[in-house]
């Protein structure tokens, strides 16, 4: 479906008459470039800059009320609360059918969990957080894991481990270095610490659309993949399994991603402007 743009035309006046030429050099030498319309105005980065600051602050009150015995329908009613007294919209309400404002998923849960009045937080859990928001059309993404009371040292590392492997991603998520860098750097991690990474589900583009290209894969080998450009806006988010990378989809709802193996999963998520000199976090 042809989207109209938000914020005016992508021209090369966006770039320096330097960066344009090196984008050219690299085009013919036939290196694989992200689409332009995922290249940011400064307009466009300005109004996803605001929208992320209300996702952040979003998750920052749930960071503070989250809790053992919370109905994750709590959550949910939370962070449709905040974002409208915000002035802004949960994305995942009603996104290709999505039926809540939050995707809140439990140990075994990997991503997409559907909050319930039936489903409560109990002490151990390893829980994720995810939210998204769109303030005046433009969109922000990021999740955190919550440890719920008295967590086990393997879930723990594994929640420890998955954090580290984000940070190591956004280190890898330079200019001009390539996006199976980034996912070799997560997969050299998280297996070097026994884990698994999910392959089912990526990062991805986001800004003016929910979900954009590029797909960010959490794993890869380095130097393929396509080129990491600035003024790209696009989440990290990797999945990490205790047991083995295979999910599956609960056909009772069509949503909800779960281990194979029925092993704990867990997944931290931020967003990143790149820029000329390296990159810019929007999302906490
Ligand atoms: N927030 C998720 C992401 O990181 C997407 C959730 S789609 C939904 O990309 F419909 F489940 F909300
Ligand atoms: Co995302």
């Amino acid at each position: 479906m042809k989207k109209l743009m938000k914020g005016g035309r992508f021209t090369p006046e966006c770039y320096s008459a330097e960066i344009e030429d090196k984008i050219q050099r690299y085009r013919k030498l036939g290196y694989k470039l992200p689409p332009r319309r995922v290249i940011r105005t400064p307009e466009q980065i300005e109004g996803i800059r605001k929208s992320a600051v209300i996702n952040t602050g979003l998750l920052d009150c749930v960071a503070a009320n989250i809790r053992e015995g919370i109905s994750t329908a709590e959550i949910d009613k939370l962070v449709y609360e905040y974002t409208m007294d915000h002035g802004a919209i949960p994305a995942p309400l009603n996104y290709e059918g999505y039926p809540k404002s939050v995707c809140v998923s439990i140990n075994e849960v990997v991503c997409h969990g559907i909050p319930s009045e039936k489903e409560f937080l109990r002490s151990g859990d390893i829980v994720n957080v995810d939210v998204s928001t769109i303030l005046d059309g433009y969109f922000s993404d990021a999740s955190r894991m919550f440890m719920i009371g008295e967590v086990i040292p393997d879930r723990k590392k594994l929640v420890e481990v998955t954090k580290e492997c984000l940070e190591i991603g956004i280190k890898a998520a330079q200019p001009w270095a390539r996006l199976g860098d980034v996912g070799a750097a997560i997969q050299e991690h998280a297996e070097k610490n026994g884990f698994s990474v999910v392959r089912d589900l990526c990062g991805h583009g986001v800004g003016i659309e929910f979900h954009e290209p590029p797909n960010v894969e959490h794993f890869g080998r380095k130097g393929t993949g396509t080129m990491i450009l600035p003024g790209m806006t696009f989440t990290i988010e990797p999945m990490i399994n205790m047991g083995s990378y295979d999910v599956f989809i609960d056909s009772k709802d069509g949503w909800t991603v779960l281990t194979e193996d029925g092993l704990p999963s867990a997944q931290w998520e931020k967003m990143l402007l790149i820029t000329e000199t390296g990159n810019e976090i929007l999302t906490y």
